[in-house]
């Protein structure tokens, strides 16, 4: 806890406590209004008091998907741009959120006393910064991924949820997907692959527009300066400087090597890695590579597997996806629901349940649709596969948010700590520096614990 919130209320009791108990005294009239803030007078007891840092692209994402989440209220946005300031309010405007509005995330936490919950869509690099003055302040986190652009960014922000004892959930949202949670039980519960040998993934992106701005919307020189950008090319495309962002191997491949590790119930010993900058050139003093192609190779206790692993910036074909295959069958799983496949090996012994399931034919052979429930109920009927198939309708994104937002209420595990995040962030950033090198990294098991 720093200083600036030392001795105020909100410290000898939980801010949840303090506004309800504000609420209470303000409504029976023995507390001044200048105590009882706008937000405790006006909100309900059961209610989340919730900031968003950064409402970008992102950011807005994620607060549409509150939105949908009862019991949570906005009260204040943080953005350095006036432009995501104001979008971002007359959003919640819309739906009667009154929000104060900050450009600085230290001026929002020693003004709002009463926050819950922070959401950080930032760029990478300033995650760990205002994740740490957030947790420090008694406040818990969902931090978008990747967790940060450096380790020592990643370690601090593990250190201080720690420290704390506050909440952080990072971005990986495919840890809260139940067809992931089902794809798990298939492969570990039923063994359906049999002993996985290799996997591989991709995320293949076409050809990336600018990012622009509306005109007569710049921030001046001066400003993004102090927010440290170079120029307003740099602040709309951090995700292209290496100051700002991991490059594409953090942006779209931590989400699937995040898959791997899960899956594989283990984190790589080794990566090396192909890749460069071949197609953007260095514009504007850009220096991320736009593609990069590895092999991660992993222990797991039912021996080696050698996952394949590409992101590409310069076409889509084939999209995004993990594939797992063992000597018993494949199973090909993706964030985009149409992709969702298991396919048996001819010799491997059929299973009671296909009868049941829906087939079609991909990739020339035979291959059953992945859907949630298959293998639950063999006999055919698929309650609890129904009951899964609701939540799966969800935005995958609210699937993630929800779980944080119950683990604060309820005190259920977060799908996405900061300790798996952590070890996610060393995996990925450790193909970069195989590119960089043109070395095969080894990672020994310490480096993934903080
Ligand atoms: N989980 C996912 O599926 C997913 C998808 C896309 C992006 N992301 C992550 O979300 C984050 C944001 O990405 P984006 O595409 O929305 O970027 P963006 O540039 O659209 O949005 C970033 C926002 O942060 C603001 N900002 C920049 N520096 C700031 C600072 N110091 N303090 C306060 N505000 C600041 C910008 O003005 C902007 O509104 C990144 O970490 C990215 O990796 C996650």
């Amino acid at each position: 806890m720093d200083d600036k919130h030392k001795g105020s209320p909100a410290t000898d009791m939980t801010r949840r406590q303090f506004v309800r108990t504000a609420a209470a005294a303000a409504g029976a009239g023995l507390m001044m209004p200048s105590i009882a803030s706008s937000y405790a007078a006006t909100s309900s007891i059961d209610e989340l008091a919730v900031a968003i840092i950064g409402p970008g692209s992102q950011g807005r994402n994620l607060l549409t998907k509150i939105l949908k989440i009862p019991g949570i209220r906005f009260v204040a946005v943080c953005d350095v741009w006036p432009y995501h300031q104001k979008y971002a309010a007359n959003i919640l405007k819309k739906y009667d959120q009154i929000v104060n509005v900050y450009a600085d995330y230290r001026e929002m936490l020693a003004a709002e006393h009463y926050l819950d919950a922070v959401i950080i869509a930032t760029p990478d690099w300033v995650h760990a910064d205002q994740t740490v003055a957030c947790l420090e302040a008694g406040i818990d986190v969902y931090c978008e991924k990747e967790m940060s652009n450096t380790l020592e960014g990643a370690r601090r922000m593990v250190l201080a949820a720690r420290r704390s004892g506050r909440l952080l959930q990072i971005g990986h949202q495919r840890r809260s997907n139940p067809r992931y949670a089902q794809a798990m039980r298939l492969i570990h519960s039923d063994k359906l692959l049999g002993r996985i040998t290799h996997c591989n993934g991709q995320w293949n992106r076409a050809h990336m527009l600018e990012r622009g701005w509306p005109k007569g919307k710049d921030l001046d020189a001066e400003t993004l300066k102090r927010h440290g950008y170079e120029s307003m090319d740099a602040f709309r495309n951090w995700r292209w400087y290496r100051r700002y962002s991991g490059g594409p191997m953090a942006d779209l491949g931590s989400h699937q090597i995040d898959v791997f590790n899960w899956f594989l119930e283990t984190e790589p010993r080794s990566v090396m890695a192909s890749g460069g900058l071949d197609y953007y050139t260095a514009q504007k003093g850009r220096d991320w590579y736009d593609n990069v192609m590895s092999i991660y190779e992993y222990a797991t206790p039912s021996g080696p597997v050698r996952v394949f692993y590409q992101v590409l910036n310069t076409t889509s074909h084939g999209g995004f996806y993990e594939t797992f295959m063992g000597d018993q069958g494949s199973l090909v799983i993706s964030e985009d629901p149409r992709k969702g496949f298991v396919f048996r090996e001819a010799h491997a012994v059929r299973k009671e349940w296909e009868d049941e399931a829906a087939k079609i034919e991909t990739m020339d052979a035979e291959a059953m649709v992945l859907k949630v429930g298959e293998t639950l109920n063999p006999g055919g009927g698929t309650t609890e596969g129904e009951r899964l198939d609701v939540q799966v309708n969800k935005p995958v994104h609210q699937l993630h948010l929800e779980n944080f937002f119950d683990a604060m209420r309820y005190g259920s595990p977060l799908t996405c700590p900061p300790d798996v995040a952590y070890a996610t962030a060393v995996s990925v950033l450790a193909a970069n520096r195989a590119v960089d090198t043109g070395q095969k990294i080894r990672l020994s098991p310490d480096l993934f614990r903080v």
